[in-house]
């Protein structure tokens, strides 16, 4: 399982990296209007300088054509690199794009998957990663854990290498239930982490122990005092 933050705040970026085992970043257009910045390639090397060479970067393209969005991935690669993954929308011309773009040797990852056949289309034309959008498919009163254990058989009746990045999570919930589900990935706010990891409720469970701890053995006494 990869975990992935899909946010571009450097900030957020930062500190997550520092606190959890995280695969990479992904991004999309209405993510990287949410930061301030004056020069959007020099704030994706950012990120990628964050990530370092063993993390992957996910950007995605604009154009509605898929000769469009070949030359964007070409921009994309001059500017960032050869190892990001271009997110192409999966779309008719985004098809016809992945198609091309696979035979280059371009990395891809196929996003706004809300249905099983566009997932299979993606696979087949070479997508490296399959981005399917839980939280929008329930929205549309889809069920998304059938469609991601389908898509995840499909990948496995097919001997396929293409991996599944879930994404589109709006609650914990749906992040367990994809996991369930057999995703090789989820890219997920990094406020999820911390719901996850620095509630309340976890932090309470923290300070019974070591109030136990306390009543035994001194106040503030860890094992270095001992
Ligand atoms: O990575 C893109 C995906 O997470 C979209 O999420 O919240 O806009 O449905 P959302």
């Amino acid at each position: 399982m990869e975990f992935y933050l899909d946010t571009a705040n450097l900030n957020a970026i930062d500190s997550a990296l520092d606190l959890y085992p995280i695969a990479g970043v992904t991004t999309n257009p209405t993510i990287l209007s949410k930061e301030t910045m004056s020069d959007v390639f020099a704030h994706l090397k950012a990120i990628q300088k964050l990530l370092g060479p063993d993390r992957s970067l996910h950007v995605q393209t604009l154009s509605d054509t898929a000769e469009g969005i070949i030359a964007e991935a070409a921009v994309l690669r001059q500017h960032v690199g050869n190892t990001v993954y271009v997110k192409i929308p999966t779309t008719s011309e985004g098809l016809k794009a992945m198609k091309q773009l696979h035979k280059q040797g371009v990395r891809i990852t196929a996003t706004a998957i809300t249905s099983k056949l566009q997932a299979y289309l993606a696979i087949n034309a070479g997508a490296d990663y399959v981005a399917p959008y839980v939280n929008r498919m329930e929205n549309l009163d889809i069920d998304a854990m059938d469609v991601l254990s389908s898509i995840a058989s499909y990948i496995s009746n097919a001997n396929s290498s293409t991996r599944i990045i879930a994404a589109s999570f709006k609650n914990l919930a749906q992040i367990n239930g994809a996991i369930d589900a057999g995703v090789h990935a989820v890219t997920i706010d990094p406020s999820f982490y911390t719901l996850a990891c620095s509630s309340a409720h976890l932090q309470k469970t923290v300070d019974d122990f070591k109030a136990d701890f306390e009543k035994a053995f001194g106040k503030d006494k860890t094992f270095l005092d001992l």
